[in-house]
């Protein structure tokens, strides 16, 4: 049963456990004989870090951040506005956001990362939707390409609901 204002189903819950499978392998190889911090953005992404942190046989810390921006007026403008818990220094660090856009959020949080000096810094995402990128940001590890549509579900909301339909979808024009 899908939700009334859900115009169309883009990646159920099986292929989205599929490939967050797939993507897990590919940084467990990467990252072998290592241990790797994963970084989650509040609060798209934590529905997408722990599902991504249960795949990987590398051993794995979280720490979280969450960030404000300065709204539509002043895109890619954003804050800290609740800081990780520990130092980032000398460690394999990977950066997991639910969905890279413009790349502006994304480019404030690899530098402002990058300058503690992590062993390693890459990025994972969820979704990208590169059709609205402004910068390039490189990223290491994605699940899915989306159209230039608004998505909801698997973490991502619109009005802050959504975020916990198992599958991601298109929202209805009218919403
Ligand atoms: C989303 C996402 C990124 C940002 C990407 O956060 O988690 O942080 O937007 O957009 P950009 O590439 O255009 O900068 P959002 O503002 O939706 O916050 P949320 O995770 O709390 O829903």
């Amino acid at each position: 049963m899908t939700e009334p204002a859900i115009e169309r189903v883009l990646f159920t819950e099986d292929q989205i456990d599929a490939r967050i499978r797939e993507v897990a392998a590919g940084i467990s190889a990467k990252y072998t004989g290592r241990e790797l911090k994963l970084i989650g953005v509040l609060k798209g992404s934590i529905f997408f870090l722990t599902a991504l942190a249960r795949h990987i046989t590398v051993p794995v810390k979280i720490d979280l951040l969450a960030i404000s921006s300065f709204g539509k007026g002043a895109p890619g403008v954003v804050r800290i506005a609740k800081d990780l818990d520990d130092t980032i220094e000398g460690e394999d660090v990977l950066l997991v956001e639910d969905i890279v856009d413009t790349g502006l959020t994304t480019r404030y949080l690899l530098q402002t990362l990058s300058s503690r000096r992590p062993r390693s810094l890459g990025l994972c995402t969820l979704l990208d939707r590169t059709i609205r990128r402004l910068i390039q940001v490189q990223v290491d590890f994605r699940c899915f390409e989306i159209p230039d549509r608004f998505v909801v579900g698997f973490g991502l909301d619109y009005k802050q609901l959504y975020r916990n339909l198992t599958y991601i979808a298109v929202l209805k024009r009218d919403n």
